[in-house]
Protein backbone atom coordinates (compact mmCIF):
# COMPACT_ATOMS: atom_id res chain seq x y z
CA UNK A 1 0.00 0.00 0.00
CA UNK A 2 1.49 3.39 -0.98
CA UNK A 3 -0.39 5.17 2.08
CA UNK A 4 -0.79 4.58 5.49
CA UNK A 5 -4.27 2.74 6.75
CA UNK A 6 -1.87 0.76 9.84
CA UNK A 7 -0.80 3.98 12.36
CA UNK A 8 -2.97 3.75 15.06
CA UNK A 9 -4.05 7.18 15.91
CA UNK A 10 -4.21 8.56 19.61
CA UNK A 11 -7.07 11.27 19.57
CA UNK A 12 -7.13 11.78 23.07
CA UNK A 13 -7.88 15.77 23.82
CA UNK A 14 -7.41 16.63 20.42
CA UNK A 15 -11.04 17.31 20.37
CA UNK A 16 -12.07 14.96 18.20
CA UNK A 17 -16.42 14.65 18.85
CA UNK A 18 -16.02 10.83 18.80
CA UNK A 19 -13.10 9.83 21.28
CA UNK A 20 -14.50 13.20 23.55
CA UNK A 21 -17.80 11.18 23.43
CA UNK A 22 -16.49 8.08 24.80
CA UNK A 23 -14.53 9.97 27.76
CA UNK A 24 -17.97 11.07 28.74
CA UNK A 25 -19.96 8.06 29.08
CA UNK A 26 -16.35 6.48 30.42
CA UNK A 27 -14.35 8.86 32.16
CA UNK A 28 -12.42 6.58 33.37
CA UNK A 29 -11.32 4.78 30.42
CA UNK A 30 -7.77 4.40 30.19
CA UNK A 31 -5.72 4.55 26.78
CA UNK A 32 -5.79 2.23 24.27
CA UNK A 33 -9.64 1.87 23.59
CA UNK A 34 -10.23 3.31 19.90
CA UNK A 35 -14.33 4.23 19.98
CA UNK A 36 -16.11 2.79 16.81
CA UNK A 37 -19.24 4.94 16.95
CA UNK A 38 -19.17 8.67 14.98
CA UNK A 39 -18.69 8.27 11.42
CA UNK A 40 -15.33 9.64 10.58
CA UNK A 41 -11.82 8.01 10.43
CA UNK A 42 -9.09 6.22 12.48
CA UNK A 43 -6.72 6.93 9.25
CA UNK A 44 -4.67 9.56 8.70
CA UNK A 45 -6.36 12.72 5.74
CA UNK A 46 -4.79 11.71 2.28
CA UNK A 47 -1.27 14.07 2.51
CA UNK A 48 -2.25 15.55 -0.86
CA UNK A 49 -4.84 17.30 0.86
CA UNK A 50 -2.51 18.56 3.32
CA UNK A 51 -0.36 19.64 1.36
CA UNK A 52 -2.67 21.53 -0.86
CA UNK A 53 -4.30 23.40 2.57
CA UNK A 54 -0.87 24.31 3.61
CA UNK A 55 0.28 25.43 -0.25
CA UNK A 56 -3.11 27.50 -0.18
CA UNK A 57 -1.96 28.87 3.67
CA UNK A 58 1.02 30.88 2.30
CA UNK A 59 -0.55 33.17 0.43
CA UNK A 60 -4.36 33.47 1.76
CA UNK A 61 -5.99 35.83 3.12
CA UNK A 62 -8.85 34.47 5.62
CA UNK A 63 -11.21 36.70 4.92
CA UNK A 64 -14.61 36.24 3.27
CA UNK A 65 -14.82 33.71 0.80
CA UNK A 66 -17.17 32.77 -1.78
CA UNK A 67 -16.75 29.12 -4.04
CA UNK A 68 -14.33 29.62 -6.98
CA UNK A 69 -14.92 27.92 -10.20
CA UNK A 70 -12.09 25.50 -9.73
CA UNK A 71 -14.23 24.66 -6.25
CA UNK A 72 -17.39 23.79 -8.80
CA UNK A 73 -15.40 22.51 -11.23
CA UNK A 74 -13.76 19.94 -8.98
CA UNK A 75 -17.70 18.83 -7.84
CA UNK A 76 -19.10 18.53 -10.93
CA UNK A 77 -15.94 16.94 -12.56
CA UNK A 78 -16.22 14.15 -9.69
CA UNK A 79 -19.59 13.33 -9.80
CA UNK A 80 -19.15 13.09 -13.96
CA UNK A 81 -15.98 10.99 -13.64
CA UNK A 82 -16.91 8.83 -10.55
CA UNK A 83 -20.35 8.85 -10.50
CA UNK A 84 -20.98 9.47 -14.24
CA UNK A 85 -23.92 12.50 -14.96
CA UNK A 86 -23.10 15.90 -15.46
CA UNK A 87 -24.27 18.55 -13.56
CA UNK A 88 -23.91 22.40 -14.26
CA UNK A 89 -21.81 24.24 -11.83
CA UNK A 90 -24.14 27.12 -11.68
CA UNK A 91 -26.58 24.13 -10.25
CA UNK A 92 -24.50 23.83 -7.32
CA UNK A 93 -25.43 25.30 -3.63
CA UNK A 94 -22.67 25.20 -1.06
CA UNK A 95 -23.32 24.31 2.29
CA UNK A 96 -21.14 24.00 5.62
CA UNK A 97 -22.72 20.15 5.73
CA UNK A 98 -24.87 18.09 4.45
CA UNK A 99 -27.15 18.07 7.74
CA UNK A 100 -27.50 21.76 8.15
CA UNK A 101 -28.67 21.55 3.89
CA UNK A 102 -31.17 18.17 5.06
CA UNK A 103 -32.69 21.04 7.87
CA UNK A 104 -32.47 24.08 5.36
CA UNK A 105 -34.40 22.02 2.66
CA UNK A 106 -36.90 20.67 4.86
CA UNK A 107 -37.49 24.20 6.65
CA UNK A 108 -37.61 26.18 2.83
CA UNK A 109 -39.45 23.47 0.65
CA UNK A 110 -41.78 22.48 2.63
CA UNK A 111 -44.67 23.96 5.10
CA UNK A 112 -45.27 23.62 9.00
CA UNK A 113 -46.98 20.38 9.56
CA UNK A 114 -46.05 19.03 6.15
CA UNK A 115 -45.06 15.45 6.53
CA UNK A 116 -41.53 14.14 5.18
CA UNK A 117 -41.09 10.64 4.75
CA UNK A 118 -37.77 8.69 5.69
CA UNK A 119 -37.10 5.26 5.79
CA UNK A 120 -35.66 3.67 9.31
CA UNK A 121 -33.64 2.81 10.49
CA UNK A 122 -31.93 5.54 9.19
CA UNK A 123 -29.46 8.77 10.43
CA UNK A 124 -30.82 9.38 12.91
CA UNK A 125 -30.40 13.76 12.18
CA UNK A 126 -33.17 12.95 9.19
CA UNK A 127 -35.77 12.94 12.12
CA UNK A 128 -34.54 16.48 13.84
CA UNK A 129 -34.89 17.92 10.40
CA UNK A 130 -38.19 16.96 10.73
CA UNK A 131 -39.14 17.10 14.17
CA UNK A 132 -37.67 20.35 14.87
CA UNK A 133 -39.20 22.76 12.69
CA UNK A 134 -42.69 21.57 13.39
CA UNK A 135 -42.89 19.05 10.56
CA UNK A 136 -44.06 15.28 10.64
CA UNK A 137 -42.14 12.35 10.21
CA UNK A 138 -43.41 9.68 8.35
CA UNK A 139 -41.81 6.64 8.44
CA UNK A 140 -41.68 4.30 5.59
CA UNK A 141 -39.22 1.31 7.39
CA UNK A 142 -37.20 -0.71 5.39
CA UNK A 143 -37.80 -4.57 4.95
CA UNK A 144 -35.69 -6.70 6.29
CA UNK A 145 -35.97 -9.98 4.39
CA UNK A 146 -33.51 -12.59 3.42
CA UNK A 147 -31.67 -13.57 -0.80
CA UNK A 148 -32.32 -17.26 -1.89
CA UNK A 149 -28.76 -17.99 -0.44
CA UNK A 150 -30.00 -17.03 3.12
CA UNK A 151 -28.13 -13.84 3.18
CA UNK A 152 -30.11 -11.13 5.20
CA UNK A 153 -30.62 -8.09 2.84
CA UNK A 154 -33.06 -5.19 3.32
CA UNK A 155 -35.12 -3.45 0.85
CA UNK A 156 -37.72 -0.69 0.41
CA UNK A 157 -41.44 -1.27 0.64
CA UNK A 158 -42.89 0.82 -2.58
CA UNK A 159 -46.50 -0.56 -1.35
CA UNK A 160 -46.05 1.28 1.54
CA UNK A 161 -44.00 4.27 0.26
CA UNK A 162 -46.83 4.43 -3.01
CA UNK A 163 -49.58 4.80 0.06
CA UNK A 164 -47.58 7.45 2.35
CA UNK A 165 -46.15 9.71 -1.12
CA UNK A 166 -50.60 9.65 -2.30
CA UNK A 167 -51.20 11.34 0.92
CA UNK A 168 -51.16 15.19 -0.42
CA UNK A 169 -50.49 16.10 3.60
CA UNK A 170 -46.55 14.40 2.38
CA UNK A 171 -44.57 16.40 0.87
CA UNK A 172 -40.70 15.32 0.83
CA UNK A 173 -38.79 12.42 1.39
CA UNK A 174 -35.15 12.23 2.53
CA UNK A 175 -33.47 9.59 0.82
CA UNK A 176 -30.14 7.94 2.27
CA UNK A 177 -28.11 6.62 -0.86
CA UNK A 178 -25.83 4.39 -0.26
CA UNK A 179 -27.81 3.85 3.09
CA UNK A 180 -26.60 4.63 6.61
CA UNK A 181 -26.65 2.33 8.58
CA UNK A 182 -27.81 -0.76 6.31
CA UNK A 183 -25.46 -0.58 3.77
CA UNK A 184 -27.44 -0.61 1.03
CA UNK A 185 -26.35 0.46 -2.62
CA UNK A 186 -29.69 1.30 -4.40
CA UNK A 187 -29.56 -0.26 -7.73
CA UNK A 188 -31.07 1.43 -10.38
CA UNK A 189 -34.66 -0.15 -10.17
CA UNK A 190 -35.14 0.41 -7.09
CA UNK A 191 -34.34 4.49 -7.57
CA UNK A 192 -36.25 4.51 -10.67
CA UNK A 193 -38.93 3.15 -8.65
CA UNK A 194 -38.82 5.16 -5.94
CA UNK A 195 -38.39 8.45 -8.12
CA UNK A 196 -41.86 7.31 -9.71
CA UNK A 197 -43.72 7.24 -7.11
CA UNK A 198 -42.49 10.59 -5.79
CA UNK A 199 -42.76 12.71 -8.84
CA UNK A 200 -46.33 11.17 -9.80
CA UNK A 201 -47.24 11.93 -6.16
CA UNK A 202 -45.47 15.68 -6.62
CA UNK A 203 -43.41 14.08 -3.06
CA UNK A 204 -39.61 16.40 -3.62
CA UNK A 205 -36.46 13.82 -3.39
CA UNK A 206 -34.08 15.16 -1.30
CA UNK A 207 -31.55 12.41 -1.67
CA UNK A 208 -28.12 12.32 0.71
CA UNK A 209 -25.65 10.75 -1.18
CA UNK A 210 -22.63 11.71 1.38
CA UNK A 211 -21.08 8.14 0.86
CA UNK A 212 -21.84 7.58 -2.52
CA UNK A 213 -17.64 7.25 -2.75
CA UNK A 214 -17.34 4.49 -0.65
CA UNK A 215 -18.52 1.47 -2.11
CA UNK A 216 -17.24 -1.83 -1.63
CA UNK A 217 -16.02 -3.89 -4.49
CA UNK A 218 -19.17 -5.31 -6.71
CA UNK A 219 -21.31 -3.04 -6.41
CA UNK A 220 -22.05 0.37 -7.84
CA UNK A 221 -23.67 3.12 -6.74
CA UNK A 222 -26.42 4.51 -8.74
CA UNK A 223 -26.68 8.79 -8.58
CA UNK A 224 -30.13 9.27 -8.61
CA UNK A 225 -29.52 12.30 -10.98
CA UNK A 226 -28.57 9.88 -13.42
CA UNK A 227 -31.58 7.66 -13.40
CA UNK A 228 -33.57 10.73 -13.49
CA UNK A 229 -35.69 12.74 -16.60
CA UNK A 230 -34.89 16.22 -17.04
CA UNK A 231 -39.10 16.76 -16.57
CA UNK A 232 -37.89 15.16 -12.99
CA UNK A 233 -35.43 17.45 -12.31
CA UNK A 234 -37.69 20.12 -10.30
CA UNK A 235 -38.14 17.34 -7.90
CA UNK A 236 -34.65 16.26 -7.38
CA UNK A 237 -31.66 17.66 -4.70
CA UNK A 238 -28.50 16.13 -4.12
CA UNK A 239 -26.60 16.15 -1.20
CA UNK A 240 -22.97 15.35 -1.98
CA UNK A 241 -19.57 16.34 0.01
CA UNK A 242 -15.95 15.07 0.15
CA UNK A 243 -16.25 14.87 4.23
CA UNK A 244 -16.84 10.99 4.05
CA UNK A 245 -14.94 9.90 1.37
CA UNK A 246 -12.00 11.87 2.92
CA UNK A 247 -12.36 12.39 6.49
CA UNK A 248 -12.61 15.92 6.04
CA UNK A 249 -15.96 16.49 8.02
CA UNK A 250 -14.15 19.05 10.08
CA UNK A 251 -13.71 21.73 7.22
CA UNK A 252 -17.55 21.48 6.77
CA UNK A 253 -17.91 21.03 2.67
CA UNK A 254 -20.96 20.04 0.91
CA UNK A 255 -22.17 20.25 -2.66
CA UNK A 256 -26.00 20.54 -2.92
CA UNK A 257 -27.02 19.94 -6.78
CA UNK A 258 -30.05 21.32 -7.59
CA UNK A 259 -31.03 21.54 -11.08
CA UNK A 260 -34.45 23.65 -11.00
CA UNK A 261 -34.24 27.16 -10.54
CA UNK A 262 -36.88 28.30 -8.83
CA UNK A 263 -36.24 25.38 -5.95
CA UNK A 264 -32.63 26.39 -5.64
CA UNK A 265 -33.95 29.95 -5.38
CA UNK A 266 -36.31 28.99 -2.39
CA UNK A 267 -33.45 27.25 -1.13
CA UNK A 268 -31.20 29.81 -1.43
CA UNK A 269 -33.30 32.00 0.02
CA UNK A 270 -33.65 29.73 3.23
CA UNK A 271 -30.04 29.82 3.57
CA UNK A 272 -30.37 33.55 3.70
CA UNK A 273 -31.77 33.45 7.06
CA UNK A 274 -29.54 31.34 8.68
CA UNK A 275 -26.64 33.38 10.21
CA UNK A 276 -23.00 31.73 9.30
CA UNK A 277 -24.08 29.18 6.77
CA UNK A 278 -21.03 30.37 4.82
CA UNK A 279 -18.40 27.14 4.23
CA UNK A 280 -15.53 28.07 6.22
CA UNK A 281 -12.08 29.41 3.95
CA UNK A 282 -10.29 25.59 4.22
CA UNK A 283 -13.28 23.73 2.79
CA UNK A 284 -12.34 25.14 -0.48
CA UNK A 285 -8.69 23.72 -0.85
CA UNK A 286 -9.54 20.76 0.83
CA UNK A 287 -12.51 19.86 -1.55
CA UNK A 288 -10.47 21.10 -4.64
CA UNK A 289 -7.39 18.61 -3.74
CA UNK A 290 -10.09 15.99 -2.40
CA UNK A 291 -11.80 15.49 -6.00
CA UNK A 292 -8.58 15.98 -8.33
CA UNK A 293 -6.01 14.61 -6.45
CA UNK A 294 -7.26 11.77 -4.44
CA UNK A 295 -8.18 9.02 -6.55
CA UNK A 296 -5.73 6.37 -5.39
CA UNK A 297 -6.11 7.06 -2.20
CA UNK A 298 -10.02 6.14 -1.95
CA UNK A 299 -9.05 2.81 -4.02
CA UNK A 300 -7.02 1.66 -0.99
CA UNK A 301 -9.43 3.15 1.70
CA UNK A 302 -11.95 0.91 -0.59
CA UNK A 303 -9.97 -2.38 -0.13
CA UNK A 304 -8.97 -1.80 3.58
CA UNK A 305 -12.63 -0.99 4.62
CA UNK A 306 -13.78 -4.04 3.06
CA UNK A 307 -11.25 -6.73 4.22
CA UNK A 308 -11.98 -5.60 7.63
CA UNK A 309 -15.24 -5.83 6.67
CA UNK A 310 -15.02 -9.63 6.07
CA UNK A 311 -12.55 -9.68 8.67
CA UNK A 312 -15.85 -8.77 11.54
CA UNK A 313 -18.35 -11.00 9.28
CA UNK A 314 -15.72 -13.91 9.47
CA UNK A 315 -15.50 -13.45 13.36
CA UNK A 316 -18.53 -13.51 14.01
CA UNK A 317 -19.45 -16.80 12.16
CA UNK A 318 -16.82 -18.15 14.20
CA UNK A 319 -17.78 -17.30 17.30
CA UNK A 320 -20.95 -15.39 17.46
CA UNK A 321 -22.89 -17.18 15.07
CA UNK A 322 -26.13 -15.99 16.37
CA UNK A 323 -25.42 -12.47 15.53
CA UNK A 324 -26.40 -11.31 12.03
CA UNK A 325 -24.24 -9.34 9.98
CA UNK A 326 -25.69 -7.34 7.29
CA UNK A 327 -23.76 -6.90 4.11
CA UNK A 328 -21.87 -4.01 3.93
CA UNK A 329 -22.67 -2.51 0.03
CA UNK A 330 -21.77 0.72 1.16
CA UNK A 331 -20.27 3.01 3.36
CA UNK A 332 -17.46 1.68 6.46
CA UNK A 333 -20.08 1.02 8.49
CA UNK A 334 -21.66 -2.87 9.66
CA UNK A 335 -24.72 -3.24 11.10
CA UNK A 336 -25.19 -6.07 13.38
CA UNK A 337 -28.22 -7.48 14.95
CA UNK A 338 -27.56 -8.18 18.21
CA UNK A 339 -31.41 -9.33 19.47
CA UNK A 340 -30.17 -13.19 19.29
CA UNK A 341 -29.10 -12.11 22.91
CA UNK A 342 -32.27 -10.72 24.43
CA UNK A 343 -31.32 -8.12 26.16
CA UNK A 344 -33.03 -4.64 26.24
CA UNK A 345 -31.72 -1.42 24.74
CA UNK A 346 -30.20 -0.14 27.86
CA UNK A 347 -28.71 -3.73 28.73
CA UNK A 348 -27.04 -4.35 25.31
CA UNK A 349 -25.44 -0.55 25.05
CA UNK A 350 -24.43 -1.12 28.86
CA UNK A 351 -22.94 -4.18 28.12
CA UNK A 352 -20.81 -2.97 25.11
CA UNK A 353 -19.65 0.31 26.69
CA UNK A 354 -18.84 -1.41 30.37
CA UNK A 355 -18.40 -4.99 30.12
CA UNK A 356 -16.87 -4.82 26.45
CA UNK A 357 -15.03 -1.79 26.55
CA UNK A 358 -16.73 -1.27 23.10
CA UNK A 359 -18.20 2.27 22.22
CA UNK A 360 -20.19 2.17 18.84
CA UNK A 361 -23.62 3.39 17.83
CA UNK A 362 -26.51 1.77 19.22
CA UNK A 363 -29.12 0.71 16.52
CA UNK A 364 -31.95 2.67 18.52
CA UNK A 365 -30.59 5.88 17.57
CA UNK A 366 -31.25 5.23 13.92
CA UNK A 367 -35.35 4.42 15.10
CA UNK A 368 -37.27 1.74 16.81
CA UNK A 369 -36.41 0.00 13.43
CA UNK A 370 -32.71 -0.64 14.67
CA UNK A 371 -33.41 -1.33 18.30
CA UNK A 372 -30.91 -4.19 19.47
CA UNK A 373 -28.30 -3.25 16.71
CA UNK A 374 -25.00 -2.11 16.81
CA UNK A 375 -23.44 -0.02 13.82
CA UNK A 376 -19.90 -0.68 13.67
CA UNK A 377 -17.15 1.73 12.01
CA UNK A 378 -14.87 -0.49 10.01
CA UNK A 379 -12.62 2.84 9.30
CA UNK A 380 -9.86 1.86 11.80
CA UNK A 381 -6.61 -0.18 11.47
CA UNK A 382 -6.92 -4.31 11.33
CA UNK A 383 -5.76 -4.15 14.83
CA UNK A 384 -8.22 -2.29 16.41
CA UNK A 385 -10.92 -3.96 15.06
CA UNK A 386 -9.16 -7.31 16.07
CA UNK A 387 -8.72 -6.05 19.39
CA UNK A 388 -12.60 -4.72 19.76
CA UNK A 389 -14.01 -7.72 18.78
CA UNK A 390 -11.86 -9.74 21.03
CA UNK A 391 -13.23 -7.78 23.81
CA UNK A 392 -16.46 -8.62 22.55
CA UNK A 393 -16.01 -12.46 22.63
CA UNK A 394 -14.55 -12.17 26.28
CA UNK A 395 -17.17 -10.23 27.60
CA UNK A 396 -19.65 -12.12 25.93
CA UNK A 397 -18.24 -15.24 27.40
CA UNK A 398 -17.63 -13.42 30.56
CA UNK A 399 -21.65 -12.84 30.84
CA UNK A 400 -22.71 -16.51 28.95
CA UNK A 401 -24.46 -14.34 26.48
CA UNK A 402 -25.91 -16.25 22.87
CA UNK A 403 -23.39 -19.14 22.17
CA UNK A 404 -21.78 -18.77 25.33
CA UNK A 405 -25.51 -19.59 27.28
CA UNK A 406 -25.31 -22.68 29.12
CA UNK A 407 -21.29 -22.77 29.12
CA UNK A 408 -20.91 -23.90 25.96
CA UNK A 409 -17.77 -22.56 23.61
CA UNK A 410 -19.19 -21.06 20.68
C1 LIG B 1 -26.15 9.88 5.68
C2 LIG B 1 -25.36 10.98 6.31
N1 LIG B 1 -25.64 12.26 6.01
C3 LIG B 1 -24.94 13.29 6.56
C4 LIG B 1 -23.91 13.05 7.44
C5 LIG B 1 -23.16 14.19 8.07
O1 LIG B 1 -23.04 15.23 7.20
P1 LIG B 1 -22.28 16.57 7.57
O2 LIG B 1 -21.19 16.24 8.53
O3 LIG B 1 -21.78 17.05 6.25
O4 LIG B 1 -23.30 17.49 8.13
C6 LIG B 1 -23.60 11.74 7.79
C7 LIG B 1 -22.55 11.46 8.79
O5 LIG B 1 -22.36 10.38 9.24
C8 LIG B 1 -24.33 10.68 7.20
O6 LIG B 1 -24.05 9.40 7.47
Amino acid sequence: MKYDFTTRLNRTGTGSAKWDDMYRKAPELGFGIVPLSVADMEFKNPPQIKQAISDWLEDAVLGYTDPTDEFLDACVSWQRRRHGWQAESHWIVPTAGVVPALFNAVRSLTKPGDGVIVQPPVYYPFFKSITEQGRTIVRNPLVRTTLDDGTPYYRMDFEDLEAKAKDPANTMLILCSPHNPVGRVWSPAELRQLLDICVRNDVIVVADEIHDDLIMPGHEHTAIMSVADVGEYDHVLVATAPSKTFNIAGCQASAIFIPNDDVRDRFRKGLDLVPASELNCFAYPATIAAYTKCDDWLEELIQVVSANFDFLRGFMGTYLPELVVYPMEGTYLAWVDFNAWGLSTEELQSFMEKDALLFLDEGYVFGEEGAGFERFNLACPRDVLEESLERLVHAAKERRLGSFAKGGQA
